[in-house]
């Protein structure tokens, strides 16, 4: 073994969702494998599905707990916090209108200690504070805008609980 090198990332789903039912089944099944810890980035154009992707997420824990409620936008709150069970905080986070790196330590977002499932669109604003850590969800729109394109990818280890459950959602393709 040589010198300890940071993981690779592991590019492990990639395909379509046909219809905005298949963004909320996948995002039943994100919200049962996502642990303390685990930070999601929702990257993709305006449009792609980044917010619904999150808002099933969210309405699938909330749903585990017999909690139904309102999922408010984060546009101009830049988060929205849900208290989960055994004090496990769920952050949805949208950064386009962050203005800045010390937005980012005011808004608490990146606590590594805390108990945080944290979803986050427009992650490209984080700069260098993004963690290591994360899976990438890529949205796309395609061409005949049918659809969604999908791919994932997790950097840093300790995915394949969720690379497994995403993998019965999205089989690998060719
Ligand atoms: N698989 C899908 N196929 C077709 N349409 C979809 C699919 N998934 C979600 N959509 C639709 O695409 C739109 C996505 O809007 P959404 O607000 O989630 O985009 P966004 O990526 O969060 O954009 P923004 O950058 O503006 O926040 C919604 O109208 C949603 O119903
Ligand atoms: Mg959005």
């Amino acid at each position: 073994m040589g010198m300890t090198a940071p993981a690779e990332p592991q590019h492990f789903a990639d395909g379509m969702l046909p219809s905005p039912a298949e963004t909320e089944a996948l995002g039943g099944l994100l919200a049962n494998a996502l642990r303390p810890g685990d930070a999601l980035f929702l990257i993709g154009e305006m449009g792609a599905g980044k917010s619904a992707l999150a808002r099933a997420i969210i309405l699938a824990r909330l749903a585990q707990l017999g909690r139904t409620e309102e999922t408010p936008s984060p546009t101009y709150t830049l988060t929205q916090s849900y208290d989960l069970e055994d004090g496990l905080e769920l952050i949805h986070a949208d950064l386009y209108r962050l203005s800045g790196a010390d937005e980012v330590e005011e808004l608490g977002l990146l606590d590594p200690g805390a108990p945080t499932i944290t979803l986050i669109e427009w992650p490209d604003r984080l700069g260098d504070a993004a963690p290591l850590r994360r899976l990438e969800v890529h949205l796309a729109i395609p061409p005949d805008h049918q659809g969604r394109h999908i791919a994932i990818t997790a950097l840093g280890g300790g995915w394949e609980a969720v690379a497994a459950t995403v993998r019965t959602a999205l089989p690998p393709q060719n």
